[in-house]
């Protein structure tokens, strides 16, 4: 049998040892689901506490149910690593680091150059390379493919070399790992095939297949671009309707009964997570290339960009209408997670609230149950618990993320003056409360 056969073969019998490169939010899930379905895998990480964890059944993200990682490494089919020469013993491997953006604003693609590699030093013939990370199209040909053709290989013949995006949706209680399509891009026609074999054999899912790693790698932008834009119009909304004293909420669930041609999009206090705020990002940076200007990323960036201001604007006139300053007002804010029910606080929009609200010398407290501390500019934060007291003590309750653990009854009768960014009540008629 030629390579390729093999490798398809192997897959398509769950034979095939997999690697997961990066056990992170999309890493860990992906890890698990390939065990689920039959496969034998091997997580890698650069942080040693999480391979300890995974060796020791631990599990640490909420997406993962922790009695499937425990069983999986009890019966030895997961296992997690730091050592790059354990890619010897696995026939594909998923690469799920981050790509982040730098302070500039342009991609920071060190940790996908330094696992790739990696994996190139220690890469043997026959296996499968896919990027999942999200990035600029043009990133697994212009960056992983020389790396990899460095160490003599060539691709679609020695080794297979793909770009499929993840999509996960931290939270998701519909869609996970196993029930989302996929879209696969491989360098050659061969790597498509081997990719797509790959996916096929662990998803409930379609499996869509593209002509280049540069389509799958694009079209990932183009869905995260959608909603970036879409929720900067909705906050567009937000803040034209409070000017006109329109209820924006209203005017969304309004337009929402059209039954095509319309998707509701909601505004809040701003973008955060891995993903919507970040990947626009990429395409921009990659767009100068071409002296092209992304003018409608850049415009919708602002726009939320903007939002925690125009929270904290709203907050001191909430404040002002009470005959009171934000300086030295007890403010507590609900929710530190970008969004509802995660743990997750990456580039989360309460931390830009949080600081205008010090910069304002208001005495402000959290209350997150999935995030027991914070980081914010350096300093480690304690939440707090939610409880009535908290809630009377404070000059303003501004609700950040609506979980679904709030006691939302109390918080609306205990709070002197609720503030909520999410429209999380469905018929909110009391005098203390205001909406974004
Ligand atoms: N989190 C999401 O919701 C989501 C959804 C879709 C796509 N993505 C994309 O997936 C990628 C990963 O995101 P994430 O949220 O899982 O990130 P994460 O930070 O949760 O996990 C990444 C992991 O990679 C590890 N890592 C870094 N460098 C490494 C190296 N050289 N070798 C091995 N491991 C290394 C880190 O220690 C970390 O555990 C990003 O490109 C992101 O944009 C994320």
């Amino acid at each position: 049998m030629m390579l390729k056969e093999l490798l398809q073969h192997k897959l398509e019998t769950k034979t095939a040892t997999i690697g997961v490169v990066g056990l992170g939010y999309v890493g860990l899930p992906l890890a698990v689901e390939k065990a689920k379905a039959g496969f034998k895998v091997i997580g890698f990480d650069v942080q040693e506490n999480k391979v300890n964890k995974v060796n020791a059944g631990e599990n640490y993200i909420g997406d993962v149910l922790p009695t499937d990682l425990e069983g999986l490494v009890k019966k030895g089919r997961l296992k997690a690593t730091s050592d790059y020469s354990f890619i010897k013993e696995v026939d594909a491997i998923a690469i799920c680091v981050p790509t982040p953006l730098d302070i500039y604003k342009q991609p920071n693609m060190d940790y996908v150059r330094s696992s790739a590699e990696a994996i190139a030093e220690n890469l043997t013939e026959g296996t499968l390379v896919v990027l999942e990370s999200t990035t600029y199209p043009g990133t697994t040909e212009e960056l992983i493919k020389p790396i990899i053709e460095s160490k003599g290989f060539v691709i679609g013949e020695d080794v297979f070399l793909a770009y499929s995006p993840e999509r996960v949706d931290p939270g998701n209680k519909d869609f996970n790992t196993k029930n989302t399509p996929k879209v696969v891009g491989g360098v050659t026609e061969g790597c498509t095939k081997v990719a797509a074999a790959m996916y096929r054999s662990v998803l409930e899912s379609d499996v869509h297949e593209v002509s280049s790693p540069a389509v799958a790698e694009m079209e990932k932008l183009l869905e995260n671009t959608f909603r970036n834009i879409n929720i900067g119009l909705a906050n567009e909304m937000a803040i034209l309707c409070n000017k006109m004293g329109i209820d924006v909420w209203e005017v969304i669930k309004a337009a929402s009964t059209k039954p095509y041609g319309f998707m509701p999009f909601y505004p809040g206090p701003g973008l955060g997570g891995h993903c919507i705020p970040i990947d626009p990002w990429y395409l921009t940076w990659k767009a100068r290339e071409y002296n092209y200007h992304t003018k409608l990323i850049e415009t919708a960036g602002e726009i939320n960009d903007s939002m925690p201001d125009f929270v904290v604007q709203r907050a001191m006139e909430i404040l002002n209408e009470q005959g009171k300053a934000l300086k030295g007002a007890k403010v507590v804010v609900l929710g530190i997670a970008y969004k509802k029910d995660i743990d997750d606080y990456r580039e989360s929009p309460v931390l830009p609230i949080l600081e205008r609200l010090t910069k304002f010398g208001a005495e402000w407290v959290a209350v997150d149950s999935n995030i027991p501390t914070f980081k914010l500019n350096g300093e480690m934060i304690s939440t707090v618990q939610l409880d009535e007291k908290l809630i009377e003590s404070a000059d303003l309750t501004i609700i950040a993320t609506n979980h679904s653990d709030f006691d939302y009854e109390m918080i609306k009768n205990c709070s002197k003056m609720l503030f909520d960014t999410r429209n999380s009540y469905d018929k909110p008629q009391y005098p203390n409360y205001v909406k974004l």
